[in-house]
């Protein structure tokens, strides 16, 4: 996680440092900071805070003077891995005599031993971070050449970082670096940036270069060269970011996390755009497999972390029963471990709305050195993950800011649904006239989502989780497709507003999560019409037995629920195997409306990030 941003051109750079940070807070927001190189006074000016970017502006409001003039610096805004939340771990670090600043995304894996030689060498640290071992070896190995420095030290460290390397006596230069973590260059008119992703300047420029693994860039007044580890120049030519200039505006709503709740109709439209026909044929272009192989898939993996792994949840009922393919769905951080069976002819499916979570990036790769064809469901069309993978998947919800995700899980649920009719189509596992409503469905799915946001729903929503504030515990239950859907709902609640849940398969309720049930106890039972929904009413009078109260989402038009439950939250009618896009909904609202009525921030819950690049 962490996000760095480096800049060398000639403009004061403080305010395009701290805006760029602004842009990269989503990767963490513990604590923040920035080193300008003062050539005048040969020596950096080091702000830092701990918090976030706005108590960085705060910290830097008195030396406004001093930071107006430098034209090189870097910054960072750090999601903490080593060493506490503190100003002395946060970055940029020095070493021990100020002429080297460096800021790092990653983990340096060996820093304890690197550490320890060090200090036997007389080195003094200021901070617990790993991080720290880099300017005292850059500067230990610095013999007047910045680039031959780094190259030493990278020889020594192991890990995955990306970092931003600066020397006081090369004022007008930079050297970063990548190795599993992401970085990006923005050439600009005499004037370059690196970053760990592109928000960071692309108010800038939109003339992109992407270095691979273990490449040096060099940035200077008068470009960049990027150099491989032996020191040679590698040609790397920047092409033009095309996607639109997202910006981060609330508009209107309170939060980013409503406003992408609002988003969402708009996404699956998006999402769905031109790749389905009226007859329920789906053109996937990108996917990298040509039909009639991807008709012989023999299975499909999924691999996710987070919200895209209940994405992949739900998607496995869609691939199995409209496809009849077996699906497998693991987090990716298990996945990559475990010995992987997945070879040629099975499709692997990496969802990251990021297209940046080490974990699913690692096992994506895991499964394209054993041969399986490996495709990257991704919102980020020029990230890792469409580098990495053999074909791309994209879902075309727009840029999220709310860092627990609404809008890209539903747009990820549409995207495999597309993926599932496709290949169910080409198995004839699905009939032409089954193909036809399945399409008609799926795009009357955006107008239902936006009828219902649309409705006095959300706002009763909001009434019965006023009821329910002061909870301490929620117990979520569903069966079948609402399995993921409780996964979900619960991950929502306890991200945002720290409340304890649990969710579980409503079958496998008395096997224990049943004893955690008292008088009064809030249970979420996610309960769509479908085969189950009798089965889901008899879990529901079991924990009404032991004084349980049941708030029910159920689908509208139901009128037999209302009995059952204590609360009803409606979502739109649906076919079954669809009700994942539609009941997550008034899950992600009754989320909200508690995280509000306890008065949290939202869209930066504590000790979250909304990319995870470190495993
Ligand atoms: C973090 C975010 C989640 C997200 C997960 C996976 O935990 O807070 O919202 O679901 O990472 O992210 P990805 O970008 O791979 O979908």
């Amino acid at each position: 996680m962490c996000g760095i941003i480096g800049y060398v051109g000639g403009r004061p750079c403080y305010e395009l440092i701290v805006r760029g940070l602004e842009h990269l807070e989503y990767r963490g927001y513990d604590s923040a900071g920035f080193a300008l190189l003062d050539a005048e006074r040969d020596r950096f000016s080091l702000v830092r805070s701990v918090g976030k970017l706005e108590d960085l502006r705060r910290a830097s409001n008195g030396s406004a003077e001093r930071l107006a003039g430098p034209t090189t610096g870097i910054g960072h805004t750090r999601w903490a891995t080593h060493g506490r939340v503190t100003l002395e771990n946060a970055h940029p670090h020095l070493s021990g005599d100020g002429e080297v600043a460096v800021v790092m995304n990653g983990i340096i894996e060996n820093y304890v031993d690197l550490r320890h030689r060090l200090q036997d060498e007389g080195v003094v640290f200021a901070s617990e971070t790993d991080t720290e071992v880099l300017p005292h070896l850059i500067r230990k190995h610095y013999a007047g050449d910045l680039v031959a420095a780094v190259r030493a030290v990278l020889a020594q460290i192991e890990g995955h970082y990306a970092f931003v390397a600066s020397h006081v006596s090369e004022p007008n230069r930079l050297v970063a670096v990548r190795h599993e973590c992401p970085l990006v260059v923005g050439v600009g008119t005499e004037e370059t940036f690196v970053a760990s992703a592109l928000p960071a300047f692309l108010g800038e420029t939109r003339d992109v270069i992407y270095p691979d693994n273990d490449e040096l860039v060099v940035v200077d007044a008068d470009g960049v060269t990027v150099l491989d580890l032996s020191g040679e120049p590698v040609v790397r030519e920047p092409s033009t970011w095309e996607g639109s200039e997202e910006t981060a505006e609330k508009g209107g709503y309170d939060t980013f996390m409503l406003k992408e709740i609002h988003e969402q109709p708009a996404a699956l439209w998006d999402t769905i755009g031109s790749r389905l026909g009226a007859d329920g044929t789906v053109t996937l272009d990108g996917i990298g497999l040509e039909d009639p192989t991807l008709a012989r898939v023999e299975r499909v993996h999924i691999v996710a972390c987070g919200t895209s792994f209940h994405a992949g949840l739900a998607g496995r009922y869609l691939i199995e029963d409209w496809a009849r393919i077996p699906v497998s769905v693991e987090v990716a951080s298990e996945y990559r471990y475990r010995t992987c069976l997945a070879g040629p002819g099975d499709l692997v499916i990496g969802i990251t709305q990021s297209g940046e979570t080490a974990d699913t990036l690692a096992a994506m790769r895991v499964a394209r050195e054993r041969g399986a064809h490996v495709v990257a469901l991704t919102n980020q069309t020029e990230s890792q993950a469409t580098r990495d993978a053999d074909g791309v998947l994209l879902t075309r919800a727009g840029l999220e800011i709310g860092v627990a995700a609404t809008k890209t899980h539903t747009a990820q649920i549409m995207a495999l649904a597309l993926l599932a009719l496709k290949l169910g189509r080409m198995r004839w596992a699905i009939t032409e006239a089954g193909a036809r409503e399945l399409a008609e469905e799926l795009r009357r799915l955006p107008d239902a989502i936006e009828a219902y946001l649309e409705s006095p729903a959300p706002a009763a929503v909001a009434d019965v989780a006023a009821h329910f504030v002061e909870r301490d515990f929620f117990l979520y239950l569903g069966r079948h497709v609402g399995v993921p859907v409780c996964y979900e709902g619960a991950l929502k609640l306890k991200e945002i507003s720290y409340v304890p849940t649990e969710a579980y398969p409503a079958g496998e309720m008395k096997h224990g999560p049943i004893a955690l049930l008292d008088e009064g106890s809030p249970v979420v039972v996610v309960a769509p019409d479908g085969h189950v929904f009798d089965k889901v009413v008899s879990n529901i009078q079991e924990v009404r037995a032991r004084g349980a109260r049941v708030i029910a989402v159920a689908t509208e038009g139901n009128g037999e629920i209302a009995s059952h439950a204590d609360h009803v939250l409606w979502a739109p009618r649906t076919p079954a195997l669809l009700a994942p896009i539609t009941t997550i909904v008034p899950l992600q609202l009754f989320a909200y409306e508690i995280a509000k009525g306890k008065g949290l921030n939202v869209d930066k819950p504590r000790n979250l990030a909304k990319t995870v690049t470190v495993e």
